[in-house]
């Protein structure tokens, strides 16, 4: 059996499968039961930035969320029963009722509303702080450069409150990755997590009006994360997470070989069961023993090694891949 025990953030768990901020992490009774499957740590789901504002009966904090009017007055309501007060309980019973690591999340759109509240996250012994950034550029007057100093400006509000480790949960869409996940370290993180997935748009074609699209991932958007953190991890100094399409065993080894120090997971834990895990668990050790690493930490990065991973080749040879498409 394969050593799994890796450090993330400084934090030790027993093994880099984490489970990902989503609805079973909203409830003790979800963190219990991935805990009990095997989870290396937990990152309880998002409170929202609203859900903040609310209960302290506040009216503003939606310019320039990610999120439309519905979506706003259900998060109003859900601030009612959901508020910061038992979101502080539920990280004090998930501290009490399990030994990984727990990490809180809080989705936000600007500082003010919960940098004093991170101080309370911390208080209530969360191990870490995840913060889901998700500025959507609805104006044609913001600029790029704005929006990305707005991302550092969140970083450096909480980070001047709090000592708990920091990780910001980006999507993928940025013109130049690399820069703003340097300058985010620069601000004071201490990993990143790529990728969020943002809520899939359709449209009923009856009612000709907004519609949600499909809510889980597949196994085929791993390829995006996984390129990024093969691209960034061995140069720049965090840790990386992958969030979005591990699905597999085999898809949590590809992520460590990519770099990533855990992966974390929920759509599948969704179309599966949450005993997934285990599943997850006994597949990674299984393709350690077979492949001869006595652990994770020497798997980890071996993309990078001995030169088989060019990410300046990578450009290339999708264009090379394109033409001969073409033909
Ligand atoms: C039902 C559901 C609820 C989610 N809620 C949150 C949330 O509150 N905060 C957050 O950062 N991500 C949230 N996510 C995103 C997941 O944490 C994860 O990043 C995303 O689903 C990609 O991982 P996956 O491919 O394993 O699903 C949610 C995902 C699902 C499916």
């Amino acid at each position: 059996m394969a050593e799994l025990k890796t450090t993330y953030l400084g934090l030790n768990l027993r093994n880099p499968v984490v489970v990902s901020s989503c609805e079973i992490t909203n409830r003790i009774n979800g963190v219990k039961q991935v805990v009990e499957a095997g989870a290396g740590a937990v990152v309880l789901k998002s409170l929202f930035e609203e859900q903040i504002n609310t209960e302290l009966g506040g009216s503003q904090g939606f310019s320039g969320s990610a999120f439309p009017d519905e979506a706003e007055l259900y998060l109003r309501e859900l601030g009612k029963t959901h508020g910061p007060k038992s979101y502080l309980d539920l990280i004090r019973q998930s501290k009490e009722a399990t030994d990984v690591p727990i990490i809180a999340s809080v989705n936000c759109i600007s500082g003010r509303w919960w940098v004093d509240y991170a101080r309370q996250i911390e208080e209530a012994g969360a191990d870490a702080l995840e913060l889901n950034i998700a500025l959507m550029p609805l104006t044609f007057e913001e600029t790029a450069d704005q929006i990305e100093n707005h991302l550092y400006q969140i970083v450096r509000d909480v980070r001047s409150q709090v000592k708990l480790p920091l990780v910001v949960k980006l999507g993928p869409y940025f013109t130049a990755l690399p820069r703003v996940v340097q300058n985010l370290v620069a601000a004071g993180v201490n990993g990143i997590v790529l990728f969020n997935r943002f809520y899939q748009l359709d449209i009923d074609p009856e009612t000709l009006s907004p519609a949600p699209g499909y809510q889980y991932s597949t196994s085929q958007e791993l390829h995006l994360p996984l390129r990024w953190v093969g691209i960034l991890a061995p140069k720049v100094s965090c840790d990386f997470s992958i969030s979005t399409g591990v699905h597999s065993g085999l898809d949590v080894v590809k992520s460590i070989v990519a770099g990533a120090q855990i992966v974390q997971v929920a759509s599948v834990l969704f179309t599966r069961k949450l005993t997934h895990v285990t599943t997850l668990v006994n597949e990674l050790n299984a393709w350690l023993d077979e492949h001869g690493y006595k652990n994770v930490e020497s798997a980890r990065g071996q993309l990078a090694k001995a030169g088989k991973f060019q990410p300046e080749e990578l450009e290339r040879m999708q264009y090379v891949q394109a033409l001969a498409g073409a033909r």
